[in-house]
């Protein structure tokens, strides 16, 4: 979720780069710099924090005299900011990187998965990397392939990546290109007059022009003051029309959506893509080396304990049932608020994960300390380096969703879903107790996830829109599910009632019978979780039971369960998964449901009522 600008034409760029990015601010970052290209020779500035020590960065320069930094009249340069993944946050990390004589500039968004065999053959070839980053490979690479042509050299770096990502490189002897590719993470043309800009998101450039240019997947980008080639990986022309863009400059941070929630619901396949992707290196392997757990030490944990609040609760109660399924090891859940005040038997022998997307909520940050302090071994799973409880654990498996301003979470739970399906599979297959087969099977369902996250959002939009439609205007909303799909109603039900106001209630479909049923009659709204599972038929008798109440029943089911749709009033269908993965894909539907009813009252869905994004008191 970092952000890229480039541009050039016939300006001094320094400046415009800069606010380039500061227009991408909204992402997240937690470093940035940028590289100057006057007179042969390419300069860089990088720092961490904030744009306003990469100023402060800048202005130091100035006075040491970098040559091209100092040149305010350089007109061809590339900025970036950095959020961090690879490699810690710091000024070595940053963007932008290069190779070794610093010719070649790069600056890099998403993932590259085999970074670590590529920097292997490298260094056998006599590469000294500067930087713990996947990116700087790039940079070497399109060095190692460049014989004066620079579009032909990215080409040739492009064929040997796999992973995520964009990025654009510039050469020190073409003071008039930059070259840009795209493999899943966004790119886009920004084109003035004598003047292209190459940039990771609109609002970059969209001060300075309206004309611009998507870059699709496996797609090369050539830009010069006057001209914008496009070819395909394979080196074929592609053509494209300029498109005139009339959002203003809210509207583009938001990306073209109304809110940053929507805008967020959509960003779940890349934000669950960047989580998975490297830790995924073999189709049968999960590598979480980076949380310095043995195979040994995992073997010997007796119990693990969850402690989280809100939807990061949900995102853990998922995750049990993957980790007691694959890993056979029994796990608690706690309600970190709750847990230590009860005064919890914990210690050796425990691992306790608090997952917390902000990594600062106060009772998640001591429910984690105190079971840290009585010997449990902690593992936190949050969104944000260099937050509390990455500095209160003793291990760190970080979701990479980038920076969430809605307030109600949306990618960060199913970034921490996925996060969990990996922690599952890993401690699974360090206990030995899952059959590589089987890892292999979770493995591609797994890989297929962010594209199903995005059938998903696309397919049942419309139709939860029809929904909401027809009940926006009640007094309240039941959600009923059972075993895995149980998490995904609390998940579903805390939305609706964060964003619309709306009382709403999530139950163990099981449970009806003892109570809750007499709240139903023909003005309720239910909507029944029954996805693939092995209770999928009780869960069928449990939607009979609240039909008959005159209930009006929406399903979510897994597609092509006619079995569903003939016992429900309305069916809205997600692609098919293994069926422990189902809830998060379940769970698009309910956020989209809770965000159109939210909408049609007329209501702040980013900024709900007497919410705060980050609770810091207990
Ligand atoms: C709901 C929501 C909250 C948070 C909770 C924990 O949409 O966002 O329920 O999940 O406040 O926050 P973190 O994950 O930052 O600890």
């Amino acid at each position: 979720m970092c952000g890229i600008v480039g541009y050039v034409g016939g300006r001094p760029c320094r400046d415009l780069l800069i606010a380039g990015l500061e227009k991408l601010e909204y992402r997240g970052y937690d470093s940035a710099g940028l590289s100057l290209l006057a007179n042969g020779r390419i300069d860089s500035v990088r720092a961490v924090g904030n744009l306003a020590n990469l100023r402060a960065a800048v202005a130091d320069e100035l006075d040491e005299g970098a040559v091209a930094v100092a040149q305010t009249e350089a007109t061809i340069g590339l900025a970036h900011t950095r959020w961090a993944t690879h490699g810690r946050v710091t000024e070595e990390n940053a963007h932008p990187h290069s190779d070794e004589d610093g010719d070649v500039h790069i600056v890099l968004n998403g993932i590259i998965e085999n970074h670590s065999e590529l920097r292997a053959e490298l260094r056998a070839e006599g590469h000294k990397f500067s930087s713990e980053t996947d990116a700087e490979i790039v940079a070497h690479l399109i060095e190692g392939h460049y014989d004066g042509d620079l579009t032909a050299a990215v080409r040739a770096a492009f064929a040997e990546l796999r992973g995520h990502y964009a990025f654009v490189a510039m050469h020190a002897e073409h003071p008039e290109t930059l070259v840009g590719a795209r493999n899943e993470c966004p790119l886009v043309v920004g084109v003035g007059d004598g003047e292209t800009f190459l940039a990771s998101a609109i609002p970059a450039f969209l001060r300075e022009t309206r004309s611009v240019m998507g870059i699709e997947n496996d797609e090369i980008v050539t830009i010069s003051p006057g001209g914008v080639e496009v070819t395909s990986a394979a080196g074929e022309p592609r053509s494209r029309e300029l498109q005139q863009v009339t959002w203003d400059e809210e509207e583009a941070e938001r990306g073209g959506y109304s809110t940053f929630m929507m805008k967020e619901i959509h960003e779940q396949p890349d934000a669950v893509a960047e989580t998975i992707t490297d830790r995924l290196p073999e189709v049968d392997e999960v590598d979480l080396s980076e949380l310095s757990i043995s195979a040994e030490q995992a073997q010997r944990f007796r119990r693990i304990v969850i402690v989280a609040c809100g939807t990061s609760y949900h995102a853990g109660l998922v995750g049990r049932y993957a980790i007691e399924t694959w890993a056979r090891v029994p796990v608690e859940m706690d309600v970190a608020s709750e847990y230590r005040y009860r005064d919890p038997v914990v210690g050796p022998g425990d691992l306790v994960i608090g997952i917390t997307q902000s990594g600062e909520t106060a009772d998640t940050l001591a429910a984690m300390r105190l079971a840290r302090e009585r010997g449990a071994h902690v593992l936190a799973i949050t969104n944000v380096m260099g937050s509390q409880a990455t500095r209160d654990a003793d291990s760190v498996l970080f979701t990479r969703a980038g920076l969430e301003i809605g307030v109600a979470a949306t990618k960060t739970f199913t970034s921490q879903v996925a996060a969990i399906y990996l922690l599952g599979l890993w401690l699974a297959q360090s206990r030995g107790c899952i059959d590589r087969g089987r890892i292999a099977e979770l493995i591609a369902e797994l890989k297929a996830l962010p594209r199903k996250i995005g059938e998903t959002i696309e397919s049942t939009d419309a139709q939860v829109r029809a929904v909401a439609r027809g009940h926006y205007q009640g007094r309240f909303f039941l959600y009923i599910g059972r075993h895995i799909g149980l998490p995904v109603c609390l998940e579903g039900a805390l939305k609706m009632k964060e964003i619309t106001y709306i009382p709403s209630d999530a139950y163990a479909a099981g449970e009806m019978k003892h109570g809750p049923i007499a709240l139903l009659d023909e003005t309720t709204p239910v909507v029944c979780v029954a996805t693939d599972s092995p209770v999928l038929e009780k869960v069928l008798s449990n939607v009979a039971e609240v039909g008959a109440r005159g209930a009006d029943v929406i399903a979510i089911a897994t597609e092509g369960s006619e079995i569903v749709s003939e016992a429900a009033d309305q069916t809205l269908f997600v692609p098919r998964t293994d069926w422990i993965l189902q809830p998060i894909l379940a769970v698009i539907p309910l956020q989209l449901l809770a965000y159109h009813t939210a909408r049609l009252l007329g209501l702040n869905v980013d900024q709900p009522r007497n919410l705060a994004k980050t609770v810091t008191v207990e």
